[in-house]
């Protein structure tokens, strides 16, 4: 090694368990509309949950993984991370109200040797290996959070009920997806404080004063929100990616 190189910035120097996911699978799933949470609609013959769960535990870069699940719904996510055999699943935690009571609720079960967490939502099943990837690397360089993120296609408009008040420029706005991923630090310092309505994880971030930089997105990361979601997404679980 060349003198004055250091052997390896402090993240890789992490042994086992330092990247803890956060899966947030907790919500009631309103807009979907079904008899159950959403976590737990079926995709392809398995709860919708399973499939970023599966994803998640084979993932190379994710050493543990702590589930939020919605209230009452914990023992059907503990049976189901056993039937996937996905033994990375440390802990399965009761959801809060909103999102990021979810989270916190989660953070509190990850371990103190985690150095960085990654959040991601139960809704956005076709998570990769390579959006993960891309989400570590700038947190191995000082970053304190990472949020994927997709250019805005369609021309946007402010309105008021149907009324079109102003076209806004797309000019600098990405619409952002998870997995999030920030340093375990700065996230447990982020949810230490009021966690009055943030729209996500990185938000809170933000506001405390970190460094948050974007890494591109995937248009597969699309959410499930309402039942033409569950179907799209249906449709390219069966396109390769
Ligand atoms: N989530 C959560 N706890 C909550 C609310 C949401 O863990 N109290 C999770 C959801 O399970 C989902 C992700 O956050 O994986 C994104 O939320 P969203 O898509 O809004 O899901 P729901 O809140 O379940 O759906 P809806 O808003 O239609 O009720
Ligand atoms: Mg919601």
């Amino acid at each position: 090694m060349p003198e004055g190189t250091s052997a390896s910035t402090p993240l890789e120097e992490s042994t086992t368990d330092s990247t803890w996911a956060v899966l947030v699978a907790a919500g009631a799933g309103e807009r979907l509309g079904i008899d159950r949470p959403k976590a737990f609609a079926a995709l392809r013959g398995r709860p919708l949950l399973a499939e970023s769960l599966d994803r998640l535990d084979r993932c190379p870069w994710v050493d543990a993984i702590v589930v939020a699940a919605p209230p009452g719904w914990e023992e059907p996510a503990i049976l189901l991370s056993e039937e996937l055999a996905a033994g990375k699943v440390v802990s399965c935690v009761t959801g809060g109200t909103t999102r990021a009571e979810s989270v916190r609720n989660a953070l509190a079960d990850v371990g103190d040797e985690a150095l960085v967490v990654l959040v991601h939502d139960a809704a956005r099943p076709l998570l990769s290996d390579d959006v993960v990837e891309r989400v570590l690397a700038p947190l191995a360089e000082g970053y304190d959070g990472v949020v994927p993120a997709l250019s805005v296609p369609d021309t946007l408009k402010r309105v008021e009920g149907d009324r079109v008040l102003e076209t806004v420029s797309r000019d600098g706005l990405v619409s952002v997806q998870t997995p999030q991923g920030f340093l375990a630090s700065a996230l447990r310092r982020a949810f230490a404080g009021d966690l009055t309505d943030p729209t996500d994880c990185a938000s809170l971030v933000e506001q405390g004063g970190g460094r948050v930089v974007v890494v591109e997105g995937d248009p597969r990361l699309l959410k499930v929100t309402t039942p033409a979601d569950l179907a799209l997404v249906e449709s390219l679980l069966t396109t390769p990616g």
